[in-house]
C-alpha cells in the first residue's frame, strides 16, 4: 500500500552533501509501492534539491514557516509564498524543537494561508516525557489538535505527524499497539470536529527514530500512512531502502 515516506533534514546538509547524496538516490531508487517522497531540507538548498525532483518523482516542504507575506513583515521569515515560488508543496509547522525553542511562529490564523496558498500543512504533535509518564498522552495531543480547530476554514485534507518528544532522536519508539492507538485516536478525533472530512482525508504519520530495521514494521500497522524521518534520512543508503520498502 501506498506510503507518505518524508525526509526532515533539520539543519543538516550542505552543497557537496546534497549532490553526492541525489547521486546515489537517483540511481538506487526504485519506488514500485510508488510510495510518495517528500523531502524538507533547509531553505537555503530548497532550490538546489527542486532541480533533482521532477525527475525523481519527490515532493519539497519546508521545515517551518513564518506568515503568508501579505499580513506582516518579520525580520528572519519565510513566507508561504517564498516556499511555493521555490518548489514546495507541503510544510511542518508545530515540530517539537520549534515549540521547545519558542522558533514555531505559527498561529491558528495563519494555517488559514494554506488553503489560499495551496500548501499542505504537516502539523506535529505528540507527548513529552513527562506527559507520557503522568499518563497525559491523549489529553496533550487532543490540546495540540484544537489549533485544527480553531479557524473557520475546513481543510480538504490534513496531515498529522505523531513525534513523541521522548522519541525523536533516542534510539526508543513506542510499542507498535500504542502508535496504531494513538493514530486510531488522531483520526477520531478529527472526524469528530471536523465531521465533513472522511477518514481516508486524514492521514497520520509516525516520527521519532524511525530507521531501516523498524520502517517496515510501523508503515504496516494499523492506521499509520506514512513516517517523518529524521537522523535516519540524512543516511542516504538507508533512507532510501526505506522509500523502496514494498507495505
Ligand atoms: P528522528 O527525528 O528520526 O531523528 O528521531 C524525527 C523528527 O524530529 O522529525
Amino acid at each position: 500500500m501506498k506510503k507518505i515516506i518524508a525526509a526532515n533534514w533539520k539543519n543538516n546538509g550542505s552543497k557537496e552533501f546534497i549532490k553526492n547524496y541525489f547521486d546515489y538516490f537517483a540511481k538506487n531508487l526504485n519506488n514500485t509501492n510508488k510510495n510518495e517522497i517528500i523531502f524538507f531540507p533547509p531553505d537555503l538548498y530548497m532550490d538546489q534539491i527542486d532541480k533533482y525532483s521532477k525527475k525523481l518523482n519527490f515532493s519539497l516542504g519546508g521545515q517551518n514557516f513564518t506568515s503568508s507575506g501579505d499580513d506582516f513583515t518579520l525580520t528572519g521569515g519565510t513566507s508561504s509564498k517564498m516556499f511555493i515560488d521555490n518548489g514546495c508543496s507541503h510544510i511542518l509547522i508545530g515540530h517539537s524543537e520549534m515549540r521547545l525553542y519558542g522558533f514555531d511562529t505559527y498561529t491558528p490564523a495563519n494555517l488559514l494561508c494554506f488553503t489560499h496558498d495551496h500548501l499542505q500543512a504537516i502539523l506535529c504533535v505528540g507527548e513529552d516525557h513527562n506527559d507520557k509518564k503522568n499518563n497525559h498522552t491523549s489529553e496533550k495531543i487532543s490540546k495540540q489538535l484544537k489549533d485544527l480547530y480553531e479557524n473557520e476554514f475546513i481543510p480538504k485534507k490534513v496531515i498529522i505527524a505523531y513525534e513523541p518528544v521522548w522519541a525523536i532522536g533516542s534510539g526508543k519508539i513506542p510499542t507498535l499497539d500504542n502508535i496504531s492507538f494513538i493514530h486510531r485516536f488522531i483520526k477520531n478525533n478529527i472526524l469528530e470536529k471536523l465531521p465533513s472530512l472522511k477518514e481516508k482525508d486524514i492521514m497520520v504519520l509516525y516520527g521519532g527514530s524511525v530507521n531501516l530495521k523498524n520502517a517496515k514494521d510501523i508503515l504496516s500497522a494499523p492506521h499509520v500512512d506514512g513516517v517523518l524521518i529524521g537522523g535516519a534520512s540524512l543516511e542516504v543508503k538507508e533512507f532510501t531502502s526505506i522509500c523502496n520498502l514494498k507495505i
